[in-house]
């Protein structure tokens, strides 16, 4: 058999200039499609590094109205709030959870009042307020789902009262969703969304962020029999199912850039917004590896979020979000 002179198909000629190359570009990437997690301290008028995550800080709550002005202007269309808190926050009880004045409610007002049009987004779980670390109450030794799930629900009322726009849970207890749904539609909260940590997997990328909030020291042993084994994908697809089943608005799969299997996955087979966070340890490698020279540090922000969103996702959160926010603006 003869080949021909020439390859049939010549994939190079849509590549060879700039112009050819947008016009067949599948992706795009844009400060709207950023979500930004800030960490919130006690104090007044101050910041501090947070060391395992170079370039982020964590900022009293006076100073999160401006953070949150300055990433409206650069096009960013919500802000993600998490408080940093000490040992004498934390109680076994965790009734500093749902105080409408603890950092992160506080927190929630500020950026209403400075900032109205940004959306607030909040986490929920127990581990900020926890004597041992954990997203839920530990009774023997074990993390006990219902009680916690009336706990969650209290937290989720709280935020909203403050004017939380969207709510997070992220301690991957069983119900939590459809309580919360009906807590809110019974309290005039109905117009409040919820942003399902939904697949959220037991990860050491986890790391800094613990750092960064205080955690590292509290955590008494790991959260393996609530967030989800890193080998598992069916089991994220029911977990989404239930979800939307039980009242969320959005999904999110965490981490980010491993698992963008689960991210095409959920977004192919349900279609619903999609979301993924890229955590802590993510944006530490990436640091950590342009802080000595071994990668371009601004190259590979936007090829991994821009990887997000040709993997299916309508948005991510991300630390990079004002640096690339002001990248991609020019
Ligand atoms: C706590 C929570 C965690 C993160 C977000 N919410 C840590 C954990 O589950 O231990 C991690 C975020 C990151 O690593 O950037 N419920």
């Amino acid at each position: 058999m003869t080949l021909p002179p020439y390859p049939a198909t010549r994939l190079r000629r849509l590549r060879r200039t700039p112009a050819l190359r947008s016009m067949v570009r599948e992706s795009a990437l844009s400060p709207a499609d950023f979500i930004w997690p800030i960490f919130v301290m006690e104090g007044t008028d101050a910041e501090e590094p947070v060391a395992s995550m170079p370039g982020v800080v964590r900022r009293t709550v006076d100073r999160v109205g401006a953070a949150a002005r300055e990433a409206w202007a650069l096009g960013i269309p919500a802000i993600c709030i998490f408080p940093y808190t000490g040992m004498e926050a934390r109680t076994e009880d965790c009734a500093l959870a749902w105080s409408p004045d603890n950092i992160a409610n506080r927190a929630i007002r500020a950026i209403k009042e400075a900032c109205p049009e940004i959306a607030v987004m909040t986490d929920i779980a127990l581990d900020p307020y926890n004597i041992n670390g954990h997203d839920g109450f530990v009774e023997n030794g074990e993390i006990v789902n219902d009680r916690t799930v009336e706990a969650l629900v209290k937290m989720a009322l709280v935020q909203a009262d403050c004017g939380a726009d969207i709510l997070g849970p992220s301690d991957m207890m069983d119900g939590r969703i459809g309580a919360m749904r009906a807590a809110l539609e019974s309290a005039g909260h109905s117009h409040v969304t919820i942003l399902s940590y939904t697949a959220k997997y037991a990860s050491a990328f986890y790391g800094p962020f613990r750092d960064a909030v205080g955690a590292s020291s509290a955590l008494v042993g790991d959260k393996n029999t609530y967030q989800m084994d890193p080998a598992n994908s069916d089991e994220a697809m029911r977990l989404v199912e239930r979800d939307l089943g039980e009242g969320a608005d959005m999904v999110m799969v965490k981490p980010g850039m491993p698992y963008l299997d689960i991210v095409g996955r959920v977004k192919r087979e349900f279609g619903v917004p999609t979301f993924a966070y890229q955590v802590s340890g993510e944006y530490a490698m990436m640091q950590a590896a342009a802080q000595n020279g071994w990668l371009d540090g601004d190259k590979v922000m936007l090829e991994s979020l821009m990887c997000f969103k040709r993997a299916g996702c309508d948005g991510v959160l991300t630390y990079f979000a004002p640096t690339a926010a002001r990248l991609l603006q020019g």
